[in-house]
């Protein structure tokens, strides 16, 4: 059973999912086809986000997108004609399948307009927010969902209030790819408090080798922040900085706390990294895994 839910600290039932980027690394498959919609074994990335979102309660769920996102709407919305189509045919398993991204949850969708950084996006989830903590998924990351992540930073969030971060230990050459934190340990081996924040530092600069990852669950006061947050690195309203000021000064929203993950995460944003979740992903299903790892080990041994 969770804490007390208190009005000062109502429970999370909302998740953000910004999906607005351009997916120019994935160029040419992301001209005219969303990033979040290639596939990662059948399914598409985006998907295993929302599933991430329902399985830690959140069925109340906001996409910021952008011009050229339809497909997202229409893969979470139903499909009459296919699945009258499948009715017939009697293929309850495809029918099943194509059900299963309408079902997941309820989905709202809002559009960005200006590509002003991550910070602007989270804040166009402000007025379907409203008031409580919510959390913010970023569709480049995905978490296996054998190691979760998010209930356990709704948990600490429930305990301690204000804001829950997700951290990840990098090696000190990577570390200018991520938002890093300086931290404390607190009584919990898994939790620490988040002294400070910085976005993409120099290593030489960097407090730590925690890098931030793409999970959060924040205090509502992070969008009065984000209103008077001025653009950072790369000319970009940053949420990490936005977090910065919260961790700054606990009277604003309450601290900031960080969950260290030591799961699988796979970063499908880029091309080397999405290639190796498709093929961990693929040699782990029960349907595919056992054909697909004979013909690795085989494809593996002939180009050693
Ligand atoms: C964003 C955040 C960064 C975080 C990263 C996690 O950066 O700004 O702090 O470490 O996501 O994936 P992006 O990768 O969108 O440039």
């Amino acid at each position: 059973m969770v804490a007390d839910m208190t009005e000062a600290n109502p429970r999370i039932s909302k998740a953000v999912i910004p999906a607005a980027g351009l997916g120019t690394r994935f160029l040419p498959a992301t001209k005219a086809t969303p990033k979040e919609m290639l596939p990662v074994v059948d399914k598409p990335a985006i998907q295993y986000v929302v599933e991430e979102a329902a399985a830690a309660g959140l069925d109340d769920v906001l996409m910021i997108t952008g011009r050229n996102k339809r497909p997202l709407e229409d893969h979470f919305d139903r499909n009459h004609e296919l699945e009258s189509a499948l009715e017939k045919k009697g293929d309850g398993s495809k029918l099943a399948k194509v059900q299963e991204s309408s079902d997941l949850a309820t989905i709202h969708y809002v559009r960005q307009g200006d590509p002003k950084g991550l910070g602007h996006a989270v804040l166009c989830a402000a007025p379907h927010v409203g008031n409580e903590p919510f959390a913010v998924l970023l569709g480049d990351d995905l978490i296996d969902p054998r190691d979760p992540l998010l209930q356990r930073m709704v948990e600490v969030q429930e305990q301690h209030g204000g804001s829950v971060i997700a951290l990840m230990e990098v090696a000190p050459e990577q570390i200018h790819l991520y938002g890093c934190a300086a931290v404390e340990s607190t009584e919990a081996g898994d939790v620490v408090k988040v002294t400070g924040m910085v976005e993409k530092p120099d290593p030489a600069d960097a407090p730590s080798n925690y890098a931030i990852i793409g999970r959060y669950v924040l205090a509502p006061q992070i969008f009065d922040v984000l209103r008077k947050t001025e653009p950072g690195r790369g000319g970009e309203i940053q949420l990490t900085d936005a977090l910065q000021q919260l961790a700054a000064d606990e009277k604003i929203g309450g601290p900031v706390h960080g969950v260290v993950f030591k799961g699988r995460r796979y970063d499908t944003g880029d091309r080397g990294d999405y290639l190796r979740a498709i093929v961990r992903l693929a040699c782990e299903r029960e349907d595919l895994g056992p054909d697909f790892r004979t013909w690795l080990r085989s494809f593996v041994a002939e180009e050693m």
